[in-house]
């Protein structure tokens, strides 16, 4: 029987990396040994791993997933009088580049189960403005791929692949980060594999790549004269001591993805007993990495996410908000295209009240798996017998 008055003298954090010594000796390596003629070593070789990884052509390092997103849609020219397609349901990161550029968000639903783009709503969004859709492997896991990539090739809509939460997941025997024209991963400090910060961009089209190298670097050609800028771009650059890290953590994915995997087991286990709660959803033939463990509570119990997440709060417990419909943020409310998504965009809207992420970073045990579970289930039997005689209340007068 699990004492849980010794597993919660500790708070809980939602999240957190798995480093070893191999990680801290990449990064002291580095830091000794990555100047002069080998500054770029551990760039090209975690940029050649991940492509190999990925079983895509060419990566880029660079600071952050936004960036990787940025180049990309910089490289298509997108700008002023485009629209870009996005899920609701992301982290602004996705979708922020899209607007900084002068292009509009256009927002589109995600499907009830996998929580990712939903294709069909993906296709009415589409208009002769479309340049591009920006697809999020939510939580690790995918959107319909087979449907979401022939409507883009049907209507010929650059596709980029938003994998910042999804290294080392797999759609019908694919890596994530291998879909699109591009693709884009996060190495953020909360994600399964990290550089504390940093990202990648990927892709097999050699012009995609000359031209995001360009962008990335002050607009110089590589090759030709030195300090000589042939256009105003951006300044994205990696660290050789991120870089490092990354590939120290790169060699370490299966572990990393295994261990995640089992986290959000143990939660499926300790859950089973109340089977209204929704968990993460995988497809049949893909392979999520279950990044963060979510909940979605069923309506009937009618308590608020917020209310939830605080009460866990109160016994120690970290968790994250699902991710808010991105037009119900303030940020977007001058967005042509938001008021009339909450009504398009029904699932979004309804998930997202009810849903929150579990902690699920690599220093989880299964006792504190339980004793989330537990404190998540008494939680939840207090709404319901609030609900009960709510409902009893209402009845009587
Ligand atoms: C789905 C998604 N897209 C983009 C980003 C942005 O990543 P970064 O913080 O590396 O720019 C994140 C980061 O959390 C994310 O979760």
């Amino acid at each position: 029987m699990t004492n849980f008055s010794q597993v919660n003298s500790r708070p809980i954090p939602v999240t957190g990396p798995w480093i070893t010594q191999k990680e801290i000796d990449a990064v002291a390596d580095a830091a000794a040994n990555a100047w002069y003629e080998n500054a770029t070593l551990y760039h090209t070789r975690f940029e050649k791993a991940l492509a190999a990884y990925t079983g895509r052509k060419h990566a880029i390092a660079l600071p952050h997933c936004t960036s990787a997103i940025h180049l990309a849609l910089a490289s298509l020219g997108v700008g002023p009088g485009d629209e870009v397609i996005v899920p609701e349901i992301t982290w602004i990161g996705t979708s922020a580049p899209v607007k900084q550029l002068g292009a509009r968000t256009i927002f589109a639903d995600v499907d009830e189960k996998t929580w990712c783009l939903d294709a069909s709503s993906f296709e009415r969004c589409i208009s002769r403005r479309t340049k591009a859709v920006i697809l999020v492997d939510l939580y690790g896991s995918f959107p319909d791929m087979d449907a979401v990539l022939e409507i883009a090739a049907d209507h010929r809509v650059a596709v980029i692949e938003d994998a910042a939460q999804a290294i080392g997941a797999e759609f019908h025997g694919r890596k994530a980060g291998s879909f699109g024209l591009a693709s884009a991963f996060s190495f953020h400090g909360t994600k399964l594999l990290t550089t504390g910060e940093g990202g990648m961009l990927l892709t097999d089209d050699d012009e995609m790549n000359r031209r995001c190298r360009y962008l990335a670097d002050h607009g110089r050609e590589p090759g030709t004269r030195l300090f000589w800028n042939t256009t105003v771009a951006y300044k994205y650059k990696m660290s050789a001591l991120q870089a490092a890290m990354g590939l120290a953590q790169l060699e370490r994915i299966d572990e990393l993805v295994a261990r995640r995997r089992e986290i959000f087991g143990w939660y499926r286990e300790e859950l089973a007993c109340n089977p209204e709660l929704v968990l993460n959803f995988e497809p049949p033939d893909t392979k999520s990495t279950f990044w963060m463990t979510t909940v979605i509570v069923p309506e009937r119990y009618e308590i608020e996410k917020e209310q939830i997440m605080q009460a866990l709060g109160e016994r120690g417990i970290g968790t994250r908000p699902f991710q808010y419909p991105l037009s119900s943020l303030p940020a977007y409310m001058d967005a042509p295209d938001a008021p009339t998504a909450p009504t398009r965009n029904v699932n979004a809207y309804r998930l997202s009240p009810r849903g929150f992420n579990l902690p699920s970073g690599f220093n989880m045990d299964r006792e504190q798996v339980r004793y989330v579970s537990h404190c998540l289930l008494e939680i939840l039997a207090g709404a319901e017998r609030h609900a009960g005689a709510h409902s009893k209340l209402s009845l009587a007068s």
